[in-house]
């Protein structure tokens, strides 16, 4: 399972980055008004620093909600680099834009995805990857797992090529069970990253080994 950050904050990503982990980005309006970005100018200026220090996929995310508006600003934001993808809502119009800007080569992130038919529809209109939201459907009392599940094993018996991209990761065990579940990617943000790489014995064990080291060396 491949690693995305799921941040549009330029030191985190820099920080992730020197791990050697980190194999793409995914962003969104929300992720963006964190770090203080309010307009597309502002927007593209950060994820084009993003592309500097992550050459992977980069997802960015359109504001417009009909579909031609949509298209037209995922085709500017296409634009940007090389490495963006655009990511669209899983709506009918957001179907409308997939459709027209796959038809032009244009990558597609399929983001707010909670259920197993909004995926099948948005591979068929020409989605690169879709993003099952795990944490929210655990927050509203399902079992957001299940559905990485069901699109891993559909997409599996119709060799749909869309790549699962497991988002709204809020703890270590989330990726665990996103990749035993055949998550291709899981994007996450950077507190979760560094929660995955914590252990208290690997802790406790370099304790030791420094004292014991220490000790031994003034003996
Ligand atoms: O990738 C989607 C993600 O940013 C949403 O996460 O925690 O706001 O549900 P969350």
């Amino acid at each position: 399972m491949r690693i995305f950050l799921d941040t549009a904050n330029v030191d985190e990503i820099r920080q992730a980055a020197r791990m050697g982990v980190v194999s793409g980005v995914t962003t969104n309006p929300s992720l963006a008004a964190k770090e203080g970005i309010g307009t597309a100018a502002n927007y593209r200026e950060a994820i084009l620093q993003i592309t500097d220090i992550i050459d992977g996929p980069i997802s960015v995310e359109v504001v417009s909600l009909d579909a031609e508006a949509m298209t037209e600003e995922g085709w500017g934001i296409s634009k940007w680099h090389p490495n963006v993808v655009v990511k669209l809502p899983s709506t009918t119009a957001g179907l409308e834009a997939m459709h027209s800007l796959s038809k032009e080569a244009v990558k597609i992130n399929q983001t707010l995805c909670f259920s197993l038919n909004q995926a099948i529809l948005g591979s068929q209109a020409g989605s690169s990857y879709v993003s099952p939201f795990i944490g929210r459907l655990d927050d509203k009392g399902h079992d957001g797992m299940d559905l990485i599940r069901d699109i891993v094993e559909v997409f599996k018996i119709h060799e749909i090529k869309t790549e699962v991209l497991a988002a709204s990761i809020r703890s270590p065990l989330h990726c665990i069970m996103a990749a035993k579940a055949g998550a291709q990617i899981a994007t996450i943000p950077y507190k979760v990253l560094c929660g995955m790489m914590e252990h208290p014995l690997t802790d406790a064990g370099l304790d030791s080994f420094t004292k014991d080291w220490e000790y031994a060396s003034k003996s």
